[in-house]
């Protein structure tokens, strides 16, 4: 059952790849992806596609008999209706595979191209999809990179695959929901230093610290946590086509330490100078600092925490507990 799964889905991704260069529309959308930068080898790379307005192409396509039918119904490539009718789930989108760690199809994202509805769809949760587990554009980093130096966390689809076209081919994506653990633990066994580079807006400044929160457990000793905040109104696909690669990397080369994102971010609404915001700021930081995997990193946060309330770093050493569970 589950090698079929993965085979039905390898068999929707090719159908889409298919369609995005024989569809009637294919000029419309390969023009799209060009007027977005994209060159047809970072198309093929990801191997992009495109699903066609209509109802049953996938359908037909794929499926044989009713089996077939159920199956892309249980890997919702599929929907039904009331009257037990099946039509395609993405219809006139371009079409996003979401590989698994091993190179196996599990989801897909797609792009509406014009008019109304959600901008993305992205496949629900199935048998062998689980968003807060998978990572798109982890395969194809790891494909391009014998040992991962580091990993840049993007929010989307288009962020990833326009990384990859300027030459930054580290980047991944955490499918439209906050960074997970889970997602971020993935990350930590590929690589030593990830980046989190998130929209230039509210909704970016918030993943970016429930990032950090989710990260604390698992930041063990050599492991590094950066942030890169771009400015307002900019996503990491406008800010690489405007500036360039090279801009880019000086941009990540001078991300924030999680340290310094720790405490700019607690002190933006505490005011430090004031006895009242002391005591407001040891309140905030000491239950984060005790989740803190790597005693080290525990140490530097202390450190920079007593220096804000003008104590000693002794002094508070006793109020802080160590982590009750070391994750590895
Ligand atoms: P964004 O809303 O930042 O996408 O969503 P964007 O930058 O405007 O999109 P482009 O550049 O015009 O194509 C970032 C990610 O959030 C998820 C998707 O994973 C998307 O890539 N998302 C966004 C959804 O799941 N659904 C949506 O309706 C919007
Ligand atoms: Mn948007
Ligand atoms: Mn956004
Ligand atoms: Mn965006
Ligand atoms: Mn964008």
């Amino acid at each position: 059952q589950a090698a079929d799964d993965y085979q039905q889905m390898e068999q929707a991704a090719k159908y889409f790849a298919h369609q995005l260069r024989h569809h009637a529309k294919s000029s419309q959308v390969i023009d799209y992806l060009k007027g977005r930068g994209l060159s047809g080898a970072v198309v093929k790379d990801f191997q992009i596609g495109y699903a066609p307005d209509g109802w049953d192409g996938l359908l037909l396509s794929l499926a044989k008999n009713h089996k077939d039918r159920q199956q892309l119904f249980d890997l919702k490539l599929v929907n039904r209706n009331e009257n037990q009718r099946y039509y395609d789930f993405f219809r006139d989108r371009i079409m996003f595979p979401i590989r698994d760690r091993r190179g196996r199809v599990v989801g897909f994202g797609g792009r509406i191209i014009t008019g109304d509805g959600p901008k993305y769809l992205n496949s629900p949760e199935t048998r062998i999809f689980h968003k807060g587990r998978e990572l798109y554009g982890f395969y194809e980093a790891k494909k391009a990179h014998k040992q991962l130096a580091q990993v840049v966390i993007v929010e989307g689809y288009m962020d990833v695959v326009a990384l990859a076209q300027a030459g930054i081919t580290y980047a991944v994506a955490s499918l439209g929901t906050a960074t997970t653990a889970d997602q971020l633990q993935l990350l930590f066994r590929a690589t030593t230093q990830v980046t989190c580079c998130y929209d230039g807006d509210r909704a970016g400044r918030d993943a970016a610290w429930r990032a950090l929160e989710n990260a604390l457990p698992l930041l063990n000793d050599g492991l590094a946590l950066n942030f890169l905040f771009l400015p307002d109104g900019e996503d990491p696909d406008t800010i690489v086509r405007k500036e360039g690669a090279e801009a880019f990397s000086a941009r990540l080369q001078q991300a924030q330490s999680f340290i310094d994102y720790f405490f700019s971010h607690l002190t933006e609404t505490i005011d430090v100078s004031s006895d009242a915001g002391k005591s407001m700021l040891l309140k905030q930081a000491t239950p984060l600092i005790e989740r803190v995997a790597s005693e080290f990193y525990r140490e530097e946060l202390l450190n920079r925490l007593a220096r804000l309330l003008r104590r000693e770093t002794s002094q508070l050493k006793q109020q802080i507990k160590a982590p009750t569970s070391q994750h590895r």
